[in-house]
C-alpha cells in the first residue's frame, strides 16, 4: 500500500468512526418491543376479563396489590383506553380494537367535564387515539366538545387555562385562586387537533398562549420547572410558585420535568415555532445531564431529594423511603418525548435524546420494572411514584406509566422504520 493510500484509510477511519458511535447500538428494536407487548396482551387480557364495570376504570393498585379502581371524572380515566389503543396498533388485532372502542365510548360524558384541565389526558388519550387510528368520525365532535370545555378554564388576563379550582396548598396555609401546573402542558395537544379540524383559530390561539405563559412563569433560569405557578386571577400578576407533588418549592418534581419537556416537544410540533423547541431541549438537558440521574436514566421521583438547600413542608422523614424511590411513570414519558424531540434536533441532541430513550425503555423492559404476568394488577410497569407527600402510589404500578411506556415503544418501532 503506498503511503498516500494508507493516509487515505487512516483520515477515512477517523472521520467515520463517530459516526457509528453517534447512536448507541441498541440492537432489533423488534425484540424488546415484543417482549413488552407479550407481557401486555397477557396483562391487559386478565385486566379485561375481570374490569367488568365500564364506570370504573384501572389506575394503580391498593395496598394488597388488588387492582384499584377510579370513577370516569377521575384524571387518569384516558389512559386505559389509550393503552389498549396502543395494544391494538401494535397487534392489529380486532379484539383489542374492540376492548379499546368500549372503554373510549363510556368516557363519553366526560366531554362536558370543565371542573379541571385534565380533559385533554382524558380524552385525547382515548378519543384522539382512536380517531387518529381508526378515523372514525364518530369521535371528533366528542373531541371538539371536549376542547370547547378545556377553554372555559381560559383566563385572557392570566393567559393560561387553569388547571384546578381554587384550593390551598398541602400545608394549609396558602390560598392558591388560580392554580396552573406544569402538567397542564399536556392537555394543548388536544386543542391543537381541534383547531386543525374545524379550522376555528381560538383553540390553538389559547394553547400558544398558555405555552407563553407557562415558559414564563413556570420555568426557572437553569430551565428545571416549578409544580404550580398560582395567580392573581384579577391582574395575571403571579402570587407563589410552589410544589404539590415533588419535594420542595424549589425542587425538581421528576414527572414535572417531563410534562414540560414531553408538553413543549407536543407545542413545537405543532406550531414550528423554534423558542418551544429550545424551551424542550433546555428541559430535557437538565432532566438528562442532572448529577442525580442514575446512570440507567430512570430517575428518582424528586432530583433533590434530602437535599441541602430545599425544605419540604411536609412530614418528610428521611429514614423512610430510604432507598429514595424511582419513578417510572417520569422516565416513561419522558422517554416518549425523547424520542420526538430527538426528531426535531440535530446531531449532537438528536443522539443524545435517542440514546437516553433508548437506555429509559430498556431499563424499563428489565425485571426491576417490568411485572411477572399474573402480578402487579394486572399493570405492565412497577415501581411508579405518584404521590410521594401523601405516601399514596408509592412503588406502585400507575396506568400512565404503562400508557406511555407502550407509547414510547410505538416511536422507538417508528423511527427505526423511518414512520416518525
Ligand atoms: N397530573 C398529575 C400527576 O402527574 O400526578
Amino acid at each position: 500500500m503506498t503511503m498516500n493510500k494508507k493516509l487515505s484509510y487512516f483520515l477515512a477511519i477517523i472521520f467515520i468512526t463517530p459516526f457509528f458511535f453517534c447512536f448507541k447500538s441498541d440492537g432489533n428494536p423488534n425484540t424488546l418491543l415484543e417482549k413488552v407487548f407479550d407481557v401486555a396482551k397477557t396483562q391487559y387480557s386478565k385486566m379485561l376479563e375481570k374490569s367488568t364495570d365500564l364506570s370504573q376504570y384501572p389506575r394503580t393498585t391498593t395496598a394488597n396489590g388488588e387492582t384499584k379502581y377510579v370513577p370516569i371524572s377521575d384524571w387518569t380515566g384516558g389512559f386505559w383506553p389509550g393503552s389498549l389503543w396502543y395494544v391494538y396498533e401494535y397487534t392489529k388485532d380486532e379484539q383489542w380494537r374492540s376492548a379499546a372502542e368500549k372503554w373510549t365510548a363510556s368516557l363519553e360524558k366526560n366531554q362536558f367535564n370543565t371542573s379541571h384541565h385534565d380533559i385533554g389526558f382524558m380524552m385525547f388519550d382515548s378519543y384522539g387515539n382512536g380517531y387518529r387510528i381508526t378515523k372514525n368520525e364518530a369521535y371528533l365532535p366528542v373531541l371538539v366538545q371536549s376542547a370547547k370545555s378545556l377553554i372555559t378554564r381560559y383566563s385572557p388576563t392570566v393567559g393560561a387555562i387553569q388547571s384546578w379550582n381554587k384550593r390551598k396548598s398541602n400545608d394549609g396555609k396558602t390560598d392558591w385562586e388560580f392554580p396552573v401546573i406544569i402538567d397542564n402542558m399536556m392537555n394543548l395537544e388536544l386543542l391543537f387537533f381541534v383547531s386543525r379540524y374545524t379550522k376555528d383559530p381560538i383553540y390553538k390561539d389559547i394553547a400558544i398562549k398558555h405555552a407563553e405563559t407557562t415558559m414564563k412563569n413556570h420555568l426557572r433560569a437553569d430551565y428545571s420547572s416549578f409544580h404550580l405557578v398560582n395567580y392573581d386571577k384579577s391582574t395575571g400578576e403571579v402570587l407563589h410558585q410552589q410544589t404539590v407533588q415533588g419535594f420542595s418549592d424549589n425542587s425538581q418534581w421528576s414527572r414535572g420535568q417531563g410534562w414540560g419537556i414531553y408538553g413543549f416537544t407536543t407545542v413545537y410540533r405543532n406550531t414550528k415555532d423554534k423558542r418551544f423547541l429550545v424551551t424542550a431541549q433546555k428541559m430535557a438537558n437538565f432532566f438528562l445531564d442532572h448529577k442525580n440521574l442514575p446512570e440507567d436514566k430512570v430517575p428518582f421521583w424528586d432530583f433533590n431529594v434530602g437535599q441541602a438547600g430545599y425544605h419540604p413542608k411536609w412530614a418528610f422523614d428521611p429514614s423512610k423511603n430510604n432507598p429514595v424511590s424511582r419513578d417510572a411513570s417520569a422516565a416513561a414519558l419522558t422517554a416518549s418525548a425523547l424520542f420526538e424531540l430527538s426528531t426535531f434536533s440535530s446531531k449532537r441532541l438528536k443522539a443524545k435524546y435517542y440514546n437516553a430513550a433508548v437506555n429509559i425503555i430498556n431499563t424499563l423492559g428489565g425485571e426491576e420494572y417490568l411485572a411477572k404476568p399474573g402480578t402487579n394488577g394486572n399493570f405492565i410497569l412497577k415501581n411508579s411514584v405518584g404521590h410521594m407527600q401523601k405516601n399514596s402510589e408509592v412503588n406502585a404500578p400507575l396506568v400512565y406509566a404503562d400508557y406511555y411506556f407502550l407509547e414510547a415503544l410505538l416511536r422507538y418501532k417508528k423511527l427505526n422504520a423511518g414512520e416518525l
